[in-house]
């Protein structure tokens, strides 16, 4: 499973890209106004600067709700950078975006999906990549991580190309279930990467090793 980070800023960016440890960036709107980006000029004058760190894919969300403002928007925004995948939301336009962007050779990523059902309408559609969400559905009592596993095993057993990205991560647990039950990737923010290395063992031995190492010279 490849690890992508799931922000806008861009200094944690280019210190997860130091680390050697993600593939690519998956950024929103919210995201973005976080980092008080707000208008489509700014929006890609920071993709740009991701792109000088991170050659995998970064996605790009538009902010359109009609299918012809969405293809007019990603056939923009894929212009961008070489290395786009445009997100789409999984609504019924939505799913006319992601065809017939994917039919003019873009790159999709299906984003804001909440069933199994979803994504198999998007993998029909011709998505590069499916998002669910696994943080929002648990925070309505339902069961995020088993849509994942659902989407994988389904995707799987016919043979279907798309990816599957765990997105909405919360917590280091639900990364390294994304792993163990399949998905392709896992989006992250990266303040979970940073709680993805941290144990207090590792502390604790790090702490005997220097003090006998050091004690030792006295
Ligand atoms: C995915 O691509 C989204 O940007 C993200 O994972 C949403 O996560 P959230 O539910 O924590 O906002």
């Amino acid at each position: 499973m490849k690890l992508f980070v799931d922000t806008a800023n861009v200094e944690e960016i280019y210190k997860a890209a130091e680390l050697g440890v993600v593939s690519g960036v998956t950024t929103n709107p919210s995201l973005a106004a976080k980092e008080g980006i707000s208008d489509p000029e700014n929006y890609k004058k920071t993709v740009q600067e991701i792109a000088k760190v991170i050659s995998g894919p970064i996605s790009v969300e538009v902010v359109s709700i009609e299918a012809k403002d969405m293809i007019e928007e990603g056939l923009k925004i894929a212009d961008w950078i070489d290395n786009v995948w445009v997100k789409i939301p999984s609504t019924l336009a939505g799913f006319e975006a992601i065809h017939k962007l994917s039919d003019q050779g873009i790159n999709t990523n299906q984003t804001l999906c909440f069933s199994t059902n979803q994504a198999i309408l998007g993998a029909q559609a011709g998505s590069t990549v499916v998002s669910p969400f696994v943080g929002r559905l648990d925070d309505i009592a339902q069961d995020g991580m088993a849509m994942v596993g659902e989407i994988v095993d389904i995707y799987r057993m016919h043979g279907i190309e798309t990816l599957v990205m765990a997105a909405s991560i919360r917590h280091p647990f639900h990364c390294s279930e994304a792993a163990r039950i399949g998905a392709d990737i896992s989006t992250v923010p990266f303040g979970i990467i940073k709680k993805m290395a941290e144990h207090p063992l590792t502390d604790k031995g790090m702490e005997l090793f220097l003090n006998d190492w050091f004690g030792s010279k006295k």
